[in-house]
């Protein structure tokens, strides 16, 4: 096949000739593939991006005016924070019943840290069952749906490196109980990989060295995948949004989602008060009155270790990746089918073609991949909201496999918090007792409780391994 000469000037214009050494040379079928890849590039904003990406490292201005951002705290200020807190509570299951909420996972990212082959949602972190965080998260589902008598459709983003992967996940694991056309899957956007020479880094003769463009990918895949619509024809304006690696979240939260609506807000984030300085969550900060996440890399440690008068960090508020976000928002920002983000760098090790055709797997970063963060639509809204939450009760991240933020960390948080529960509910649990309760079952302590009347369940013994599924 011959390629559309206006793609070929453009390639030559963005100085990336070296792309068609090889397309002559390929049979027909992947002739094709490689066309779309191509043409899925914007070869117009190329030069710009390399020369403010690639060959100068991008420098994240710090605002003068930067200060920490306000927040909802944990424990109500005073009496009319106490009712607001209440109200948004009723708020917010008014709106789960009348089905206008959804949730949102993204799971498009590699997980290169915890070191599992497979997409992160498939990895068993059932501190018992060693059930997978998607059935985590399927099982939250469901038990929501029972309580308020509503149908709630997940949306689910991965990448093209997982999206089968996912999907197959799935089927096998019937959905983990949630009808199949309730789990609606879409997939990201990706970004091919630039060489420090400012060239799009190849991985075959046939194909660009492409990968995930990261969750600000999201906004765009929504309405470009129909989810929107989807959400639109559903009735559903709320979206509950949550991060893959996380089963403890809430999936939705009643209080959260009321608090969002009640103050009228497009994007809310919850906060949790960092456990140090450097603890490697984005901070949330204010500058010219917007709200605003900027990542721990790139929070000047002098900013991060500043303190209060009563020695508490001024910027103490780390986010957990959990928001609550307008359909109305998301449609506004990618009217036009465009949204533009701004990028953010990873100097990383891309195995790529050489000039001799030869595939190379680097030993040193030879490259620079290029994300966008959904957090940077927090500065685009009018009104945003943040709420503080309890770091027990809605996070635990696994992203290693051992130490901080592991899946080690992660099961005995879900464990601790099950038998919170348990203990609320008068049930004695042995110190050294290993106990799950199944997600489908219990969402809250309430469901506890209730959970523990019905089954009678009076102790949980010393030696016990145990789930109540
Ligand atoms: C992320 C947040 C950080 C937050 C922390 C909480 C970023 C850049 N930072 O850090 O502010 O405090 O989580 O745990 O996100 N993903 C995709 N597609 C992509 C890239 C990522 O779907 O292209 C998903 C991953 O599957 C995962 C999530 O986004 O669910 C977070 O990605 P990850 O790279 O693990 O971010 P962290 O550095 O852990």
């Amino acid at each position: 096949m011959k390629l559309n000469e206006a793609l070929i000037a453009k390639i030559t214009a963005a100085k990336q000739e070296h792309l068609l050494r090889y397309f002559d040379t390929l049979p027909e079928s992947e002739q094709a593939s490689f066309a779309a890849q191509l043409a899925d590039v914007d070869f117009d904003a190329l030069p710009e991006l390399v020369e403010n990406y690639v060959l100068n490292r991008p420098h994240v201005a710090i605002p003068d005016d930067l200060g920490p951002a306000p927040y909802y705290p944990l424990t109500p200020r005073d009496e009319a924070q106490k009712k607001l807190y209440a109200d948004a509570v009723k708020c917010g299951e008014e709106l789960i019943r009348a089905g206008r909420v959804a949730c949102l996972t993204v799971a498009g990212g590699q997980g290169t840290r915890l070191g599992f082959d497979g997409p992160k949602g498939t990895y068993p972190i059932g501190p018992v069952s060693g059930r997978s965080l998607f059935a985590y998260f399927a099982g939250g589902i469901r038990r929501t749906e029972e309580k308020y008598g509503v149908k709630i459709v997940w949306y689910l983003m991965t990448s093209q490196l997982n999206h089968a992967a996912t999907v197959a996940f799935f089927q096998e694991n019937h959905f983990f109980g949630l009808d199949a056309d309730q789990v609606f899957f879409f997939t990201q956007g990706t970004m091919p990989a630039i060489g420090y020479d400012g060239k799009l880094l190849m991985n075959a003769k046939n194909s660009l060295a492409l990968s995930p463009d990261g969750h600000g990918g999201t906004l765009l895949a929504l309405r470009k995948s129909g989810a929107l619509d989807r959400m639109k024809r559903d009735g559903v304006d709320t979206i509950s949004y949550f991060q893959v690696d996380n089963p403890l979240v809430p999936v939705v939260d009643p209080k959260f989602i009321g608090l969002h609506h009640l103050t009228g807000a497009q994007m809310s984030a919850v906060m949790l008060a960092k456990t140090n300085a450097m603890e490697k969550l984005g901070n949330f900060c204010v500058t010219e009155n917007r709200l605003q996440i900027i990542e721990y890399s790139d929070l000047p440690k002098e900013l991060a270790e500043k303190t209060l008068p009563d020695g508490t960090l001024a910027f103490i508020a780390g986010s957990p990746a959990i928001h609550v976000i307008d359909r109305a928002f998301v449609e506004a920002l990618t009217a036009g089918g465009k949204l533009q983000l701004p990028w953010h760098r990873a100097d990383k090790k891309i195995p790529f073609l050489d000039e001799a055709g030869n595939f190379v797997a680097p030993t040193a970063p030879n490259g620079v991949k290029l994300e966008s963060f959904i957090f940077d639509a927090l500065p685009l809204a009018e009104k945003t909201m943040v709420l503080e939450c309890d770091r027990a009760e809605v996070f635990a991240p696994t992203k290693n496999p051992t130490g901080v933020d592991s899946a080690e960390s992660c099961r005995a948080m879900l464990m601790d918090r099950d038998r919170r529960r348990l203990a609320a509910a008068g049930v004695p649990v042995a110190a050294d007792a290993q106990i799950e309760i199944a997600p489908a079952l219990a969402v809250d302590a309430a469901d506890v409780a209730e959970l523990v009347k019905l089954r009678k369940i009076t102790e949980i013994v010393s030696g016990a391994k145990v789930v109540i599924e």
